[in-house]
């Protein structure tokens, strides 16, 4: 079995990543998880916030700089680079959900555009800030996926953050010798304005995030962010009919 892995070389040990002193920029600031991205950053020691959003807003402390950013938009991202040419985390936290969970009901545009903002923003932002992350050894990625990427409920928003959580995958063999730590996020419900409409138990914005700085700050890779994930990921292994039972009932 050994002898068909993959070995890919990845070159000298990162140094462990820490947020403090660091200087961050969180997508998506003003929503239920970023806001949490932004404040914990500050607490955990980071020097400056940039909190960036379609619209941003005004923060009441000195060390968040609120940013305009548009994930979809080349000419933002272009301009968020020369404004936070000081970046040393990024977080690529910002995301949406298309208008159905059906692959077959939404439109293309639709499909699109959730592409455009889950899989196309976050990476083509990866890259733009590669230079500037890799000028620095212990700089820090963190791509905001969910069980979503391994568990197809959300139909294109399914498939956008599985495509997200391969590019993480690759970013993180590619980053790993310039220094760069690359850490990927899962987890079922938070309780946000995107899950507003979903009952089922959802864990809070400010858990899911110390969670993920937690782990950041212990050099992991992954963070399976509660039991329904780590359950999904480890079925994935197995069948697929017995990570989607109905399929048998719905056979005719
Ligand atoms: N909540 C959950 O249950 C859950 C579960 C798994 C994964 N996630 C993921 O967690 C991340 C954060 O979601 P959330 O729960 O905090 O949802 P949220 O409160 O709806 O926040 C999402 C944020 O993304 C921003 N955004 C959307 N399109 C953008 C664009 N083109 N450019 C810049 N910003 C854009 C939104 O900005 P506007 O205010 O301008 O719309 C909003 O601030 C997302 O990637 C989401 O997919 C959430």
């Amino acid at each position: 079995m050994r002898s068909h892995v993959l070995h890919i070389p990845l070159g000298k040990k990162e140094p462990m990543p820490s947020l403090d002193g660091a200087v961050v920029l969180v997508t998506g600031a003003n929503g239920g998880i970023g806001t949490h991205f932004v404040q914990d950053a500050l607490a955990r020691g980071a020097v400056k916030v940039y909190a960036t959003a379609r619209s941003p807003r005004a923060w009441d402390d000195d060390r968040i700089v609120p940013l305009t950013l548009d994930i979809t938009d080349r000419a933002s991202i272009d301009a968020a680079v020369a404004a936070a040419a000081d970046v040393t985390v990024l977080v690529n936290n910002a995301g949406a959900i298309p208008p159905s969970a059906s692959l077959l009901d939404v439109t293309e545009a639709d499909i699109r555009a959730n592409m455009e903002t889950n899989f196309f923003g976050p990476v083509f932002l990866a890259r733009a800030f590669a230079p500037i992350l890799a000028a620095k050894k212990g700089s820090v990625l963190i791509d905001v996926h969910s069980v979503a990427s391994w568990y197809a409920f959300g139909g294109a928003y399914s498939a956008s953050k599985a495509a997200l959580w391969s590019a993480t995958n690759s970013l993180r063999i590619e980053f790993a010798p310039m220094g760069v730590h690359v850490t990927g996020v899962h987890m079922g419900y938070v309780d946000t304005g995107m899950a507003a409409h979903a009952d089922g138990p959802k864990m809070l914005p400010t858990q899911l995030v110390t969670t993920v700085y937690d782990a950041v700050e212990a050099g992991e890779y992954e963070v399976l962010a509660d039991e329904l994930t780590k359950g999904v990921k480890a079925a994935l292994s197995g069948p697929v009919e017995a990570l989607y039972p109905d399929l048998h009932s719905t056979d005719t």
